[in-house]
């Protein structure tokens, strides 16, 4: 057997403590687990991420080498954070709650050679991790992931592995955008149309603004079992699942399914086959907060997720400037404008998920549009995410110059087509602070945190998705959990990370 490497100790993202010892524990057939109460879903975790590579069993025994140990006491670690203290003997992983026990997990499989991520035996490796004392608790309590299902469908299988390699960044949030113009991807028990209908299109536009089209069908919904699955797949890797349905705009999928629901019941509208902005909305009619109240009792119903999304961005608000029975309605309820039934739409449809014990989250273009209780997702500039955080939300910088993986990685000609406009590049990923420049201390603590998007428009196989994101979701991964780093030590540390991606055989790019 070789001998172990020289130690290195190389995480992404960075612990906030981290002290390296002399020495290496190894583990072999015979190590055995010591799992305190609570302490069963790392222990689960840990069994079921290293099994493929290294076959070990992992067994439970009173007088283990390794200890997975809850102990609320531990409150500075707070819900995420772990100690870890690796001997030459022993293994300790410490945490108050559940969940940093799970983050604890992913950094003992970070410290085991990166074979150990393999998904297939590896002969002949010795499963050394150096001895270590590390502290790690996140800096920001939000650090997600957006991926859109409505424009390009992707099986549940392939979900898994996302959550699996967001789980390895210790991302907390996997957002689901399941609705959009282009499709809508659950199943509404009491409108199967939106489903039946509203999941397929016909085909799709080649390139935003000309009217090439491929001509080749594009559809998918999941089953409610298979997303009730994903939910628990992820939980059990400390992940929430967040949903989201678009709404007041963005809604052209439901629309085709269920003319009713618009502001011209007489017309009959095809599932979206372009991209860009749309001009159809929801209309303000009792029947479409019904809808909407039907639609969110089902999501409640599959997401345990404390938050869910309900989009509220690129609503051009014509449709009901030119709806006498809109114009109508924002007279009755004293508004200034039909333009102000967004804001209205979306703090009625709040308010509905707030009474059932849930946080309304919304995309905003302004920061300071969204009804009071919502969680604020501002992605068009940072000066947006001050603003909310100022005016009181709680916010999610998600600038879309850092955070948009659906832009290229870079200016070069090998880049496959993505989304136009803008090159997000790894190191502008990197230097992405969360806390917008100019927040006083209480504004800064409202700034939850960041996330990584991936609309996809341009990217309709598992192969691109991966390729758009990584290895930029490593840099917002670290800079979510451990605040901004030197771009030096990043780039080493991500040097390091690079052979685990190619483990996992992540089509990243290069
Ligand atoms: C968005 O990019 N329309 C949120």
């Amino acid at each position: 057997m070789p001998a172990p490497p020289p130690v290195t100790i190389s995480l992404l993202p960075r612990p906030t403590k981290a002290h390296a010892r002399a020495g290496h524990f190894t583990f072999g057939p015979d190590t055995c687990l010591r799992i305190s109460s609570g302490a069963e879903p790392a222990a689960q975790l840990l069994r079921t991420l290293l099994a493929p590579a290294t076959g070990l069993p992992l067994r439970s025994a009173e007088d283990a080498a390794v200890v997975l140990a809850l102990d609320p006491a531990l409150t500075g670690l707070g819900s995420e954070g772990y100690g870890l203290t690796v001997g030459p003997h022993s293994v300790l992983l410490r945490a108050a709650q559940t969940t940093g026990l799970l983050r604890g997990v992913q950094t003992i499989r970070q410290l085991l050679p990166p074979q150990a991520l393999a998904a297939s035996p590896q002969r002949g490796v010795r499963w050394s991790l150096p001895c270590v004392e590390i502290t790690d608790v996140p800096r920001h309590r939000w650090r997600g992931a957006m991926l859109d299902v409505a424009r390009h469908f992707q099986p549940v299988s392939y979900l898994r592995r996302y959550v699996d390699l967001l789980a390895l960044h210790k991302i907390n949030v996997f957002h689901l955008h399941l609705t959009d113009d282009q499709g809508w991807r659950m199943p509404v028990a009491a409108f199967p149309k939106l489903t039946e209908i509203g999941s397929h299109r016909a085909q799709s536009m080649i390139r935003a603004g000309s009217d090439d089209h491929d001509g080749v069908p594009h559809g998918g919904a999941y089953t409610r079992a298979e997303l009730a699955d994903l939910v628990r797949y992820a939980a059990a890797r400390g992940i929430t699942v967040m949903p989201e349905i678009e709404m007041p705009g963005h809604v052209r999928a439901a629309l085709a399914a269920y003319p009713h629901l618009g502001n011209r019941p007489d017309r009959v509208l095809d599932v979206w086959t372009r991209w860009g902005v749309c001009d159809n909305l929801l209309g303000v009619h009792e029947d479409v907060f019904d809808f909407c109240r039907t639609v969110l009792e089902e999501v409640m119903d599959v997401f345990p997720s404390p938050y869910i999304h309900i989009g509220g961005d690129e609503c051009p608000t014509v449709e009901w400037e030119e709806s006498p029975e809109a114009r109508a309605r924002a007279r009755d309820a004293g508004l200034s404008s039909p333009a102000a039934l967004h804001g209205w739409f979306l703090g009625r449809v709040g308010a509905f998920l707030t009474r059932n014990g849930r946080r309304p989250v919304g995309w905003a273009e302004t920061g300071t549009e969204l009804p009071d209780d919502f969680i604020v997702m501002a992605w068009r500039d940072p000066a947006h995410a001050l603003a909310a955080a100022e005016r009181g939300h709680e916010v999610i910088n998600s600038h879309h110059r850092a955070t948009y993986f659906d832009y290229p990685q870079s200016a070069g000609p090998q880049e496959h087509p993505a989304q136009p406009g803008a090159v997000v590049a790894l190191r502008g990923v990197h230097a992405h602070d969360p806390v917008p420049e100019g927040a006083s201390p209480e504004a800064a603590a409202r700034v939850l945190g960041t996330q990584a998007q991936l609309w996809t428009e341009y990217a309709a196989t598992p192969d691109r998705l991966e390729y758009l994101t990584y290895p930029r979701l490593s840099a917002l991964a670290d800079l979510a959990w451990s605040g901004p780093t030197q771009w030096t030590d990043f780039r080493s540390r991500l040097d390091r990370h690079v052979p685990r991606l190619d483990a996992l055989q992540v089509s990243r790019h290069p």
